[in-house]
């Protein structure tokens, strides 16, 4: 059992990431290759697979590739939104309606005016005025569009460059610097990958063409996992927040504004955050609490006798370092979850996928936990 999971986790990439993969940046992801190994080697037809902590939607966009229906859940609208439109693959008819959008914004694109209606607090500070013209302009068309899972899908593509065209200099470090960004530059960045999503799309919807497949998406606190029946799940695959690690509301919070969403359920429900261990203290008790109602959701919406992957790392809070295969181990033990196996790596093995500064601190490693209920 131990070899499978080493496989797993040691296993090396045959064969390129679907590119719906690395479309839209996200912090932390776990690599592609984990939940497809674990999928193909533990999975029987007609499972549900199921990620609580979806994030960016790994698990669901290899599931979907795989055949499998599967219920992806996060805390983050955004993370919500671009894992629906990661899971779910589009007909191609809906996806050739992008070229009209495309076409349109090239032939209109020099009328562009400021909508003060999406100004938000401090955006002179983390946008250049033409980016906000041609930002403006660019949400504008795209909420126009009748048809929610194209418009959907094209709110993520702006999204995927909210980023780049601020002036946050990237996607881990919140801090203003000069990008100077020229006239149609927002414009041209936004058509460029709306013309890679519908490749990538394309290509998505030949290969899931004849499968008949379910893919629902929550936005829910973990800890209370209402809208899943009992026994509902048949393989958990899941990588919860690294405690003290990140605040992904923080980093998402131009492409939220951006996009209309709501910040505040995020950021008050976010478990594990850098804020809430760094800034406000926290020992890590509180992580073990937040980390065993988790546990307890998982055993309750999973069918009995079968399988939780989690994949966790090592954390340093108040200078301690906490080693969370013990701690899930323990966890696990007074929920009445079986735990099976686990394996570990160096954190710094996955740097590239996972986030690099956090695998720098050599001792720290990074675990394949599998528990059975
Ligand atoms: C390590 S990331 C998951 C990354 C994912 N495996 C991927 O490949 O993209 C952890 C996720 O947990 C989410 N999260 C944090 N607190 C949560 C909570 N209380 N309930 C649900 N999701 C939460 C964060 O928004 C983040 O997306």
């Amino acid at each position: 059992m131990g070899n499978n999971l080493l496989e797993i986790f040691n296993h090396e990439r045959k064969g390129l990431d679907h590119p719906l993969h690395s479309f839209h940046a996200y912090p932390c992801k776990f690599p592609a290759f984990i939940p497809r190994e674990i999928i193909k080697r533990y999975a029987n037809k007609g499972d549900v697979i199921c990620d609580p902590f979806v994030g960016s939607g790994t698990t669901l966009l290899e599931a979907t590739l795989l055949g499998y229906s599967s219920i992806g859940n996060d805390i983050n609208p955004l993370s919500c939104l671009l894992s629906k439109v990661k899971g779910k693959p589009l007909d191609k008819k809906l996806l050739n309606k992008i070229d009209i959008l495309l076409t349109y914004l090239l032939e209109h694109y020099k009328k562009t005016d400021v909508v003060k209606e999406y100004y938000y607090k401090s955006i002179e500070h983390w946008f250049q005025e033409n980016v906000v013209r041609e930002l403006s302009f660019l949400k504008e068309n795209i909420l126009r569009i009748k048809e929610q899972d194209l418009r959907d899908l094209l709110l993520i593509v702006l999204s995927s460059i909210i980023v780049k065209v601020s002036n946050q200099e990237s996607d881990t470090r919140y801090v203003a610097i000069e990008k100077r960004l020229k006239d149609y530059e927002t414009i041209k960045m936004f058509i460029e990958k709306a013309e890679e999503i519908k490749r990538a799309h394309l290509d998505f919807f030949e290969k899931t063409k004849n499968k008949k497949i379910d893919v629902k998406i929550l936005q829910l606190d973990s800890r209370n996992l209402s809208a899943i029946k009992d026994d509902f799940v048949d393989i958990i695959i899941t990588s919860p927040p690294y405690a003290n690690t990140y605040d992904y509301y923080l980093y998402h919070k131009h492409r939220k504004y951006w996009l209309d969403m709501d910040i505040k359920f995020a950021q008050l429900n976010e478990i594990g955050s850098r804020r809430e261990f760094s800034s406000l203290k926290e020992s890590p008790k509180k992580w073990e609490e937040d980390i065993k109602k988790c546990l307890l959701e998982m055993r309750r919406i999973i069918r009995e006798h079968k399988n939780i992957f989690i994949i966790i790392g090592d954390s340093v809070i108040n200078k301690k370092i906490i080693k969370m295969d013990e701690i899930i181990k323990r966890l696990s033990g007074e929920i009445g979850l079986k735990y099976i196996d686990g394996v570990s790596v160096p954190l710094s093995r996955h740097s590239r996928a996972f986030n690099p500064s956090f695998a720098s601190a050599l001792e720290k490693k990074e675990h394949l936990i599998l528990l059975k209920k």
